[in-house]
């Protein structure tokens, strides 16, 4: 370890669970800001905001991949996994964007895409050279289509080479050849990537498509394979087992049993696991076919992941990613005020929190005509259904709302120019809003969504019961309307979060006692009815 990193260290104090205090926000470095003059987002261009970030009250930063990368999935199909991109600048770029985070107390976690690699990725055009090449069995393959498993981003999982006459298995794109967990050495390449990053002083890892990395997909099995768990406290034993390093993994999978193994308190696995359950409940026959939230059931699935991590677990809590599109668009109206009731719905929730770039300005969907999309998974889709003879307007509906690249137009900074974001095209269209919704302006408003995010990040700060209180619903089948408490000895939280745009009945006074203060709302004036979209939250010490 150099000097340089061991200061670093010493500037991020880890005391154990830290990260149950943090904040966190996402970067997608795509779509931040460009610093070069060449449509797409750079890491200097992060290293540039961290004052901003810093302002925002969050002290972690979840950094989407920015390593080598032919960029077929946006950076998840790795060819280097030491090395930058050069589309997002350097080595040292990011040795000083770690340095720079440090000097404000915000920690850096990187992607690890481990599951998959990059079709040029070395390892991989070692493996297809031929059957008994050392890396061969470092992917997975078969001599017969075994099964006809399909890729998440459609198609058939397995691709035929006919170098070798042979099948390899790849669960994303064929780009994205996955990698034979049951191979120790493959296993211990990934250990050696981790321990390079922990070198430069990175802060944590979150562990892309976790749950498929013990597949057995010559028997049919993709997700939560026979041995997922195996792998992962075998991992976390070699790499993991250190205070200082957060781990959050993606398992879309996981119900709360599972997340108990993932984010068992004794440290055995990891820190905590992103599962879907909640954010898959508008979904219809696929997430394409989303339709309107169901209020109810997600109130009582919130319910069951708060009650069933509360001693032992822990729960990241999110409601947007790269991978999902706009929750203002998606279960409100786009307004602001939705947008600061979805906010304080989730942000006063046991659990640490992730803000995704642009969600805290109250940044929407963008429709796009099929031939502006960039991601290949709409391409794929639309070709898919349109062959099935679905009709188009619903295709496009279901694009329109759930596509993700409604989370990666570029970063909307200011009113000038693309938003702030590049002086030249940007890489993906810029929203139209930009001119009143984007960081510059929001900042100068008292009453912006910018400005209600820090607040409830400084209420996080200054109330232990949203870290350590237990969570009840109040009218749990209140169809319009989410309310909870949080609950410790001395304290008592009461969220109101009227989900409608139209002003619904709720007892207020029967369910809030006299004392409960009004700490934050985006209304002026306490009604006896819920208005439109409102948000209220109340204290109460007790004694
Ligand atoms: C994860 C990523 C997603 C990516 C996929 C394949 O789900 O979040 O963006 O496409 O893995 O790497
Ligand atoms: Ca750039």
């Amino acid at each position: 370890m150099n000097e340089q990193t061991q200061n670093q260290k010493q500037q991020m104090p880890k005391e154990k669970d830290w990260w149950k205090k943090a904040v966190f926000y996402q970067v997608y470095p795509k779509s931040f800001q460009d610093t070069n003059h060449d449509g797409t987002g750079d890491l200097n261009g992060v290293t540039q905001h961290l004052d901003d970030l810093q302002d925002l009250g969050i002290t972690g930063i979840w950094m989407s991949p920015f390593f080598q990368s032919p960029q077929a999935d946006n950076g998840y199909d790795i060819s280097d996994y030491r090395q930058i991109d050069p589309s997002f600048g350097t080595m040292q770029d990011m040795e000083r964007l770690i340095e720079q985070a440090h000097e404000r107390g915000i920690s850096i976690v990187i992607d690890l895409v481990l599951n998959h690699t990059s079709e040029k990725h070395p390892w991989f055009l070692e493996a297809k050279k031929s059957r008994n090449n050392p890396y061969h069995d470092y992917y997975i393959w078969q001599d017969k289509k075994p099964n006809d498993m399909g890729s998440i981003f459609g198609g058939s999982a397995w691709q035929y080479v006919p170098e070798i006459d042979q099948y390899y298995f790849h669960q994303y794109l064929p780009a994205q050849p996955d990698l034979n967990w049951s191979n120790p050495k493959v296993r211990q390449e990934i250990y050696d990537v981790v321990r390079f990053w922990k070198e430069k002083g990175v802060n944590g890892f979150r562990l892309d498509a976790l749950d498929v990395i013990g597949k057995d997909p010559a028997n049919g099995i993709a997700i939560q394979g026979p041995k997922l768990h195996e792998y992962i406290r075998e991992m976390s034993a070699e790499v993991f087992d250190d205070p200082s390093i957060v781990t959050m993994g993606e398992a879309w999978s996981a119900d709360v049993d599972e997340a108990r193994l993932y984010s068992n308190p004794d440290g055995s696995e990891l820190s905590m696991v992103f599962q879907f359950e909640q954010m898959m409940l508008d979904y219809g026959k696929e997430k394409w076919d989303a339709g309107p939230l169901p209020l109810v059931t997600f109130k009582k699935t919130i319910r069951k992941w708060q009650n069933g991590l509360q001693e032992t677990g822990w729960n990241p809590l999110f409601l947007e990613n790269h991978d999902l599109p706009r929750i203002i668009s998606r279960w409100a109206d786009g307004s602001a005020k939705s947008a600061k009731m979805l906010a304080a719905m989730y942000l006063c929730l046991q659990g640490t929190p992730f803000i995704y770039q642009g969600q805290e300005i109250g940044m929407v969907n963008l429709p796009l005509p099929i031939e502006e999309y960039a991601d290949m998974e709409v391409h794929n889709m639309y070709n898919a259904r349109r062959a099935l003879g679905i009709e188009e307007e619903h295709i496009m509906k279901g694009i329109h709302k759930m596509a993700r690249d409604n989370a990666r137009t570029p970063m909307q900074w200011s009113d000038q120019e693309n938003a702030g974001f590049s002086d030249v095209k940007p890489w993906l269209p810029v929203n139209p809003n930009y001119k009143t919704i984007n960081v510059q302006s929001e900042r100068k408003d008292p009453d912006s969504v910018l400005n209600f995010y820090k607040k409830l990040i400084a209420l996080r700060n200054t109330l232990p019961v949203i870290e350590d209180g237990t969570f009840d619903l109040i009218e749990e089948d209140n169809p319009d309307v989410f309310a909870y408490t949080r609950t410790n000895g001395r304290q008592k939280l009461t969220i109101l979060c009227n989900f409608r745009k139209k002003p619904v009945p709720f007892e207020k006074k029967k369910q809030l006692n006299q004392e409960a203060e009004l700490i934050l709302s985006n209304e002026d004036l306490p009604s006896d009815l819920l208005r439109p979209y409102e948000t209220s939250i109340y204290l109460e010490d007790l004694k």
